[in-house]
């Protein structure tokens, strides 16, 4: 790109160190109240500028990006997951995407991990119960929740945090199983001495725990079907920390309306931020507002990630987090 200090719009507002490095670097218009940008803002941004630095609450669908200007030649997306950006349509505009991956790992992954806590041991239920002020002392059959030393945990997608999340998982006495596209390499797969199930079908059947790390794409929308669902085990709990729409929602809410499975942790939401109605009502759910990469240390992070991919591409050079397929 041949401008020196390109119009960079950053859709929201990001880690203090940050904007003031990409104030430094480019012409970089914030939003520093960090009101989420409206379709008609998007639009406005996608015509005036260069690059674009949206997050996952920015849906770039094909209608936004074929109204982009043309000036518009890089999207550094700040995150991993690019299900919000139509990459075909940006792809037919010669517009890049870069994302931020390999950051956020770790910080999913204690989350993920927190949630199988939260949920076998009832912690949202508990704490909930002591700030009622209804607690009135220990018994020995109160609050009961499930021991996960010595279960079954089914990792569905053996990425990055999938892969992360086995580690942490052993430590605590689960056995790692796991379906992917692939099967991983033999050592990671003795290192963490974890099962692949070829068949997911066949996977869930058996599993104790199921955890969803799979990135949201067309051959993942709605993996967890109802008939999948119907699949687990009465005792079994779902989490999932990767994107709402890989869960058939209604059906998960059904299943555990009717006691199919024991409970469930989530992060994300079929349709963010709006939370059903009726999963509010459950106690066997642990809810959480999409925070699994939420620490300072890993915002910073992605955007560090997102200043290398814009000033490599400025530069002239591949940035090196170009997204090219995220097929499942
Ligand atoms: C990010 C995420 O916080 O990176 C992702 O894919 O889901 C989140 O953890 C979010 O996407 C930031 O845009």
């Amino acid at each position: 790109m041949a401008l020196k200090r390109p119009l960079v719009i950053v859709t929201r507002k990001l880690p203090d160190v940050i904007e003031t490095r990409l104030m430094e670097l480019f012409d970089a218009r914030l939003n520093l109240d960090d009101r989420p940008m409206t379709a008609a803002d998007l639009k406005a941004a996608l015509a005036e500028a260069h690059i674009l630095v949206p997050t996952v609450t920015d849906r770039l669908d094909k209608a936004l990006l074929d109204g982009a200007g043309p000036d518009l030649k890089l999207i550094a997306s700040f995150g991993t997951g690019v299900d919000h950006i139509d990459l075909d349509a940006a792809k037919a505009r010669g517009i890049i995407v870069t994302n931020t991956p390999g950051v956020l790992t770790e910080d999913t992954a204690d989350m993920t991990m927190a949630l199988i806590l939260a949920v076998a041991r009832r912690l949202g239920e508990g704490e909930r119960f002591v700030r009622s002020g209804r607690w009135t002392g220990w018994s020995p059959t109160s609050m009961l929740g499930a021991r996960l030393s010595g279960k079954r945990l089914g990792i569905i997608g053996m990425g990055r945090i999938g892969t992360a999340l086995a580690r942490r998982a052993r430590a605590f006495g689960l056995s790692i199983h796991y379906h992917n596209r692939r099967r991983v390499d033999p050592a990671l797969e003795s290192e963490l001495e974890a099962s692949y199930w070829e068949s997911l079908d066949q996977m869930l059947g058996h599993m104790d725990v199921v955890s969803i790390n799979c990135p949201h794409t067309p051959a993942t929308f709605h993996l967890m079907s109802a008939r999948r669902l119907r699949r687990l085990k009465p005792h079994a709990i779902v989490v999932n920390t990767s994107r709402g729409e890989v869960i058939d929602e209604p059906a998960l809410i059904r299943a555990l309306y009717a006691r199919e499975i024991a409970g469930a942790g989530l992060d994300v939401y079929a349709r963010e931020p709006q939370i059903d109605p009726k999963l509010l009502e459950l106690d066997n759910v642990v809810l959480l507002p999409h925070i699994g990469s939420a620490t300072i240390d890993g915002r910073i992070a992605m955007g560090e990630k997102v200043i290398v991919n814009i000033k490599t591409f400025v530069d002239g050079h591949r940035p090196p987090d170009r997204v090219i397929s995220t097929i499942y």
